[in-house]
């Protein structure tokens, strides 16, 4: 599998946004609505699949796998089920660049859970790693990453749905070794992976003067790079 040639240029980015803006890990992912209607919302990029967190996965591993979360219960779990193509528009406004990713979208929920499945596909996009990749345990290691207060906000009534249920449903917190045995399982049920594999980046450089724009577009396993008009 080749290295994707933008993964560098993102990280560098990233991290000279992040400095000074915690906000900058805000992307809007764009996918369609079962009534074939474009539809987009505000996800928190999480990392790269492999190297987010400090499950039992080999820390080495790295991969191009954008890596979001997600409630399994969600509508956009739904759309991504009917349709998995999808686009990530993500704008970093300290270096005034745009990141705009085109692609497959997976989710990946427990291993319980009616829709999950196995995607070995997805072994490919992984570097010093061989064999098939332990999702169950990234996403355990995702979920633990979470603050309480995220943690809770998965053991809540059906996102989306009339909300029916008094305040007191709402938990603020939840955490293991607390005695919320129930709410953990709960959470943790409803807690899901969404990796997106892009196979076309548009990236624009709104600081350079001229104003820069590449595509680049992955072929099979090879990545071309085009320069274009902004
Ligand atoms: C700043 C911000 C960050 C968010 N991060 C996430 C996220 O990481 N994952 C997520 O599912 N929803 C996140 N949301 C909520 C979504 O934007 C959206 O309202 C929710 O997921 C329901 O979307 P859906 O009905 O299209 O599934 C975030 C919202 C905001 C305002």
């Amino acid at each position: 599998m080749t290295y994707a040639p933008w993964k560098t240029i993102l990280q560098k980015t990233l991290e000279n946004n992040i400095k000074n803006r915690k906000d900058a890990v805000f992307t809007q992912l764009a996918t369609t609505s079962i009534k074939e209607r474009p539809t987009v919302r505000t996800v928190v990029f999480r990392g790269f699949s492999g190297e987010t967190s400090s499950g039992d996965n080999d820390p080495k591993v790295t991969s191009d796998l954008l890596q979001f979360t997600t409630h399994v219960d969600s509508t956009k779990v739904q759309e991504i089920v009917n349709n998995p193509w999808c686009e990530v528009c993500w704008w970093l406004p300290e270096t005034n660049e745009q990141f705009r990713f085109s692609g497959k979208a997976y989710i990946i929920p427990s291993t319980n859970h009616t829709l999950y499945k196995a995607y070995p596909e997805l072994d490919a996009h992984f570097q010093n790693f061989s064999g098939s990749f332990d999702w169950e345990q990234e996403r355990v290691a995702a979920w633990r990453s979470m603050s309480p207060g995220m943690k809770a906000s998965f053991a809540w009534p059906k996102p989306g749905a009339p909300r029916i249920e008094e305040d007191s449903v709402f938990i603020p917190k939840v955490e293991e070794g607390e005695n919320q045995e129930y709410l953990v399982r709960k959470s943790l049920d409803n807690f899901a992976l969404l990796v997106v594999v892009p196979d076309t980046l548009d990236h624009v450089e709104l600081s350079k003067k001229p104003n820069e724009r590449r595509v680049y577009v992955k072929n099979e396993s090879t990545w071309t790079v085009e320069e274009l008009n902004p």
